[in-house]
């Protein structure tokens, strides 16, 4: 399989509601939608303050359950690959749940402890076509499938951004994974055909139209499966905390480049250093995409993009031989305005801007050079959560 298509929302339902009426011998009362997410560009940067410019993607996450009248919280989750995986933890008192075994339940786990009100117990089925280790938030899809789920279940409705903030809190509280705000913003908060202008200091954010008529995004998955709760994002994380630290200013957003300089004068370490001029240059970069992509500067926006997988790479070391190869073929390939990796990186995918009429041909070009087995799908910008209809 060299493609990959979206199931859309009324299959991916209709799967979930078979199995729930199956497992659980009733019909579900509540059902949630969330996306996946690519970035345009403004990479590890959310955790520093910085713009971010991502899209919801039309891959899934649906969540159908129901209440069963007892303290237990129960999912039996749908695998891609048919696979039926299932988990279940007390909803007694929020404040006794802690992470622990299956690891995939602690997005779940994280998200009812965080929930607003008391959350009874319930049954869920999930299903889910968003690529897992990928890049292209898998976790944030679920953190928010089922917070939205729990707003359907409980009548109890959250504004968004600060449903994005408690995701995020779930996140880091049992996962364990120190992550910025961009990926539950996005999957909350994504709309049809607009990338996302997220200012991660005042939590505002901007529609931007993506025009797919003249240009599209070709997203090519690496097929290295990319692992963040390792040491190397937090160690990211705490580099740039560092560099904010020895500038006595909150986070790098509100570095300057010739505080950079400051940064040298104060013989810091190397690798802060570099951290530090990515953070600083990638921030200026997505402020210029957000303005130059209504605009349909193309080339530009394209280079831009190069510059910024050069920084992921050099300076923030945050790519690998793959994605490297991949931006290299893409960067000699006929119709690409340009190229970079998108989301967090060590594996995962890039993403190419280019004229539409090119892909068959950039993706021959791909498939015969690149040495792993690439996946490809356009990026259409999609809807972010919702509640959906069980009629
Ligand atoms: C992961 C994190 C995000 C962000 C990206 C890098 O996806 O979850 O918060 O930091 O990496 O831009």
């Amino acid at each position: 399989m060299t493609e990959a298509v979206a199931k859309g929302e009324s299959t991916l339902l209709r799967q979930a509601r078979d199995k729930f009426v199956a497992a659980f011998g009733r019909e579900p009362t509540a059902a949630s939608a969330a996306p996946g997410r690519v970035n345009l560009i403004g990479e590890h940067v959310d955790y520093c303050e910085g713009f971010v410019l991502p899209v919801a993607l039309p891959f899934l996450t649906i969540v159908v359950g129901a209440y069963n009248d007892t303290d237990e919280c129960r999912i039996l989750s749908i695998l891609a690959s048919g696979q039926e995986v299932d988990a279940s933890f007390p909803a007694t008192s929020v404040a006794a749940l802690k992470p622990g075994e299956p690891a995939w339940a602690n997005y779940v786990k994280g998200v009812v402890a965080n929930f607003p009100s008391k959350v009874r117990g319930f049954d869920t089925v999930v299903v889910s076509d968003v690529p897992m280790g990928s890049g292209v938030s898998s976790s944030a899809s679920l953190e928010v499938a089922f917070f939205t789920f729990l707003e359907a279940l409980t009548g109890n409705r959250v504004d968004p951004v600060e449903k994005a903030q408690l995701c995020q809190k779930a996140e880091h509280e049992f996962p364990g994974m120190p992550c910025g705000i961009m990926d539950q913003f996005i999957v909350t908060l994504g709309k049809k055909d607009h990338a996302l202008l997220i200012d991660c200091r005042s939590l505002v954010s901007t529609q931007i139209p993506v025009d797919s008529e003249d240009a599209v995004i070709l997203v090519v998955n690496s097929n290295v499966k990319h692992q963040l709760t390792g040491s190397e994002y937090p160690q990211r994380r705490a580099q740039c905390q560092e560099a904010a630290k020895k500038l006595k200013i909150p986070s790098l957003r509100s570095a300057r480049v010739e505080d950079l300089e400051e940064l040298k004068l104060q013989k810091c370490d190397e690798l802060v250093l570099k951290r530090a001029k990515h953070v600083v240059e990638e921030i200026a970069r997505t402020e210029e995409v957000a303005q130059l992509l209504p605009q349909k500067e193309f080339d530009a926006v394209g280079q831009l993009f190069y510059k910024s997988h050069e920084s992921l790479s050099k300076l923030m070391e945050v790519s690998c031989p793959e994605l490297d190869e991949l931006v290299d073929i893409m960067r000699a390939a006929p119709g690409v305005y340009g190229a970079r990796m998108t989301g967090g990186g060590f594996g995962g995918c890039v993403i190419a801007l280019m004229k539409k009429e090119y892909v068959d041909i950039v993706k021959e070009n791909v498939i015969s050079q690149y040495k792993g087995h690439p996946i490809f799908f356009v990026c259409r910008p999609s809807d972010g959560a919702r509640i959906l209809q069980l009629a």
